[in-house]
C-alpha cells in the first residue's frame, strides 16, 4: 500500500527509483510519480495507472537527469487517483518536495490552519499539508522543520524528503508505516520494503517510530524528533535475490505456491528438537505457558482465516479456549480480556495497520503478546513481546499462498507446544503427530504436481458468476479461504459458508449449474456434510468436493472430486488449501487478470 523509493550518490537517481518501485508494484497502488534534482530544482513527473506509463513518459528514467530524487507509488486514499493527487507533493516555491505513504489524520485542521495564513492547496490529499508544513517551519534548517512538523501531524506515515536549497541530503522519517534505508559504495537508499533495494544493497536499517534519517551521498545520520542524534545497527539481508524474483513462473503467486513445501519445511523444522517442540522464541517457561487460561487470536483475511483453523487445533489438543477476532473489530469493541489470556497475532506483511493497533491495544491493557509474522524487523515483530517467525521468504503476489501455509505451521506448533506442557495428548499421539506434520512438505509437493488438471476444471468457470464454498469445522475454515483466494484474484463473486448454514437462507442462491466447492476432511463430520451437498445438488448445483483419499463414496454425490492424503485431520487445511489455491488461480488466469496485482487490494494494508 503506498510504495516509497528514495536515492542520493554518484548515479543517475530516476532509474534507480524506477526500478526500486517496480519491486514495490506487489504493495498496491493506482498511480506513481517521482521528483529529481536536476543541479537548479526540483523535477517532477507523475501518471495515473501502472508504473510502466511513468517509465514511458520518463523514457526509463532518461528525461530526469540528477543523483537525488524520491519516488511513489500511490494507493488512493484521499482523493481519487490522479496526477495531481499523485506524489511528490510541492510547497508553493517547488523548493520542498515530499512522498508519504500512510494517513495524516490531523490534515483538515492543518489544511485550515495552513489556508488561513495564506497556503493554497492544489491536491486532495492529506499529504500535501506536509509539503506547506514544512515550508512554513523552514528557516534554511531542514533537520529543524522535519522534527517542527513531526510535532504537529498526526497518524501515520513514512516520508522522503528533498530540498532544493540542500541537494546534498535526503531526509526519511517514519512513524507507524514500513521504512528502511541502506547503503552502498554508490549511494543510500531509502524504501517502503527490502526488496526494492536488494539489487543495490544488502546492508540496511529499519527505521524506528519517530525517526529521523538524513542521507548522503557517501554516509547516513539518524536523529530523534528532539534532533538528537542515535547509533542504529545494520541488518545484513542474506535473502536469495531470487526469492524476490518470478524466476521462470508466470506470476509471483504460482512462484509462491510452488514454494510451500520449502516454506512448511522451513517453519516447521527448526521446532522440531529430538522428537520435541521446541519454541525458544516464546520466551516462555513450561510454568508461563500451563497458566495460561485464554487465548485471544487477532488478525486480518487470510491471516484471520489462519487463526480460525488455529482456534481449532489449540482448543482441540491443549483445551485452551480460544476467541478469533477480526483485527478491525477486536481494537474497538472493548473485548474483554481476563487474567491469564494470551492474544496471539498473525500477520505476514507485520505492518497491519488494524492488527498493530489490536497488538497495542493488548499491550496497553497488560498482555503479553506473541507476534507470529512474516516480515522481519516489521513492526508488530518488534512491538510483540515474542515472535514466531514463518519463514517463508518475501512474499511479492498480494493474493497470500506461502506465508498463510506457514502460518497454520505457526499454529500446529504453537498448539502442540500447548499440549505438551499440558500433557492433554498422549504421547503417542503427540508422536504420530509429528510424523504427520514432517510428512506435510511432500504431500503438498504432491498436490502442487496435480495443477494441469485443476486447470482444465477452472477453465470451465472463467464465466462463472457466483461460486459458493461450504464445510464444517475446519473445513469452514478452509471454505473462507478457498472463497477469498478465488474472489480476490478472479474478481467472480464468492462466498463460504458453514455447510450446515447454507440452508438458513444462502441456498435460496444456488440455481441449475453454480458451482458449490464442498470440503469435507473432517471424517466426524463427513456424514453432515454430504448431506449438505446433496441439498445443494438437488437444486441444481454443480457439486466439487476436496475429501481424503478413502472416501470414494463421495462420488455418488459430487460431480468431481479432488482427494488429498492421508494426514491428521487437524493438518488437514495445510493439504486441501492446495487446490483451492490453484483452483482461484486459474480461474484467474484463463480471465485475463492481473493475477499479482488484482485492482484494488494492497499487499501490505497499513491504514484503517
Ligand atoms: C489475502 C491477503 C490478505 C491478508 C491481510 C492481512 O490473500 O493476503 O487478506 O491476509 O491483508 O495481511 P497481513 O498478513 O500482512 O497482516
Amino acid at each position: 500500500m503506498c510504495g516509497i523509493v528514495g536515492y542520493i550518490g554518484t548515479k543517475e537517481a530516476a532509474p534507480i527509483i524506477l526500478d526500486g518501485l517496480s519491486k514495490l508494484e506487489y504493495r498496491g497502488y493506482d498511480s506513481a510519480g517521482m521528483a529529481v534534482y536536476d543541479g537548479h530544482k526540483i523535477n517532477i513527473s507523475k501518471s495515473v495507472g501502472r508504473l510502466k506509463v511513468l517509465e514511458e513518459l520518463t523514457h526509463g528514467g532518461e528525461t530526469m537527469k540528477g543523483c537525488v530524487g524520491i519516488g511513489h507509488t500511490r494507493w488512493a486514499t484521499h482523493g481519487a487517483p490522479s496526477t495531481t493527487n499523485a506524489h511528490p507533493h510541492f510547497n508553493k516555491k517547488e523548493t520542498i518536495c515530499v512522498v508519504h505513504n500512510g494517513i495524516i489524520e490531523n490534515y483538515i485542521a492543518l489544511r485550515r490552519k495552513l489556508t488561513a495564513k495564506g497556503y493554497e492547496f492544489v491536491s486532495e490529499t492529506d499529504t500535501e499539508v506536509v509539503a506547506h508544513l514544512l515550508d512554513y517551519y523552514y528557516k534554511g534548517n531542514p533537520l529543524e522543520a522535519i522534527t517542527k512538523v513531526l510535532h504537529r501531524v498526526e497518524g501515520s506515515y513514512a516520508l522522503g524528503v528533498v530540498f532544493a536549497e540542500h541537494p546534498d541530503q535526503l531526509f526519511a522519517v517514519r512513524k507507524d508505516s514500513p521504512l528502511i534505508v541502506g547503503q552502498n559504495t554508490d549511494g543510500c537508499y531509502i524504501a517502503s520494503d527490502v526488496p526494492a533495494v536488494l539489487k543495490y544493497t544488502r546492508k540496511v536499517y529499519y527505521v524506528d517510530n519517530q525517526e529521523i534519517v538524513r542521507l548522503r551521498g557517501d554516509h547516513m545520520h539518524f536523529y530523534t524528533v528532539d534532533e538528537e542524534e542515535l547509533e542504529k545497527e545494520a541488518v545484513y539481508i542474506d535473502w536469495d535475490a531470487n526469492a524476490a524474483e518470478k524466476a521462470g513462473y508466470e506470476h509471483f503467486m504460482l512462484k509462491e505456491m510452488y514454494e510451500q513445501p520449502k516454506t512448511v519445511t522451513d517453519t516447521l523444522s527448526p521446532r522440531i528438537q529430538d522428537d520435541d517442540i521446541v519454541i525458544e522464541e516464546l520466551n516462555m517457561t513450561d510454568e508461563e505457558l500451563s497458566a495460561i487460561k485464554k487465548i485471544h487470536i487477532v488478525a486480518c483475511g487470510s491471516a484471520y482465516h489462519a487463526g480460525m483453523t488455529g482456534k481449532y487445533v489449540l482448543e482441540g489438543l491443549a483445551r485452551i479456549p480460544v476467541e478469533v477476532d477480526l483485527a478491525s473489530e477486536f481494537r474497538y469493541r472493548d473485548p474483554i480480556l481476563e487474567e491469564g489470556a494470551m492474544v496471539v497475532v498473525i500477520s505476514q506483511s507485520g505492518e497491519t495497520a488494524d492488527t498493530l493497533a489490536a497488538l497495542r491495544e493488548a499491550k496497553k491493557r497488560g498482555f503479553r503478546v506473541l507476534g507470529i509474522v512474516n516480515v522481519v524487523g516489521s513492526s508488530i515483530a518488534r512491538e510483540a513481546d515474542s515472535v514466531m517467525y514463518t519463514w517463508a521468504g518475501p512474499e511479492i503476489a498480494v493474493a497470500t499462498t506461502k506465508a498463510y501455509s506457514a502460518q497454520l505451521i505457526a499454529l500446529y506448533l504453537l498448539a502442540m507446544k500447548f499440549a505438551n506442557v499440558r500433557k492433554t495428548v498422549a504421547q503417542e499421539e503427540m508422536k504420530e503427530m509429528l510424523e504427520d506434520l514432517k510428512k506435510l512438505p511432500d504431500q503438498i509437493e504432491l498436490l502442487l504436481g496435480n495443477k494441469k488438471r485443476i486447470q482444465r476444471f477452472a477453465n470451465r468457470y472463467v464465466g462463472a458468476k457466483d461460486i459458493f464454498f461450504v464445510g464444517r469445522g475446519i473445513d469452514y475454515a478452509i471454505s473462507l479461504e478457498g472463497s477469498l483466494k478465488l474472489k480476490e484474484i478472479s474478481y467472480i463473486h464468492s462466498e463460504a459458508y458453514a455447510a450446515g448454514e447454507l440452508k438458513h437462507g444462502t441456498i435460496s442462491l444456488i440455481e441449475e449449474g453454480t458451482l458449490v466447492a464442498a470440503v469435507a476432511t473432517q471424517q466426524h463430520l463427513y456424514a453432515k456434510t454430504v448431506s449438505n451437498m446433496v441439498e445443494v445438488k438437488a437444486r441444481g448445483a454443480f457439486v466439487l468436493a476436496v475429501t481424503n483419499e478413502g472416501n470414494h463414496d463421495i462420488e455418488k454425490v459430487a460431480d468431481y472430486v479432488i482427494y488429498i492424503p492421508e494426514t491428521h485431520p487437524l493438518f488437514a487445511n495445510s493439504l486441501a488449501i492446495i487446490p483451492l489455491q490453484l483452483f482461484g488461480y486459474y480461474v484467474a488466469v484463463g480471465k485475463g487478470c492481473d493475477v499479482d496485482k488484482p485492482r484494488n487490494l494492497a499487499k501490505s494494508v497499513t491504514v484503517e
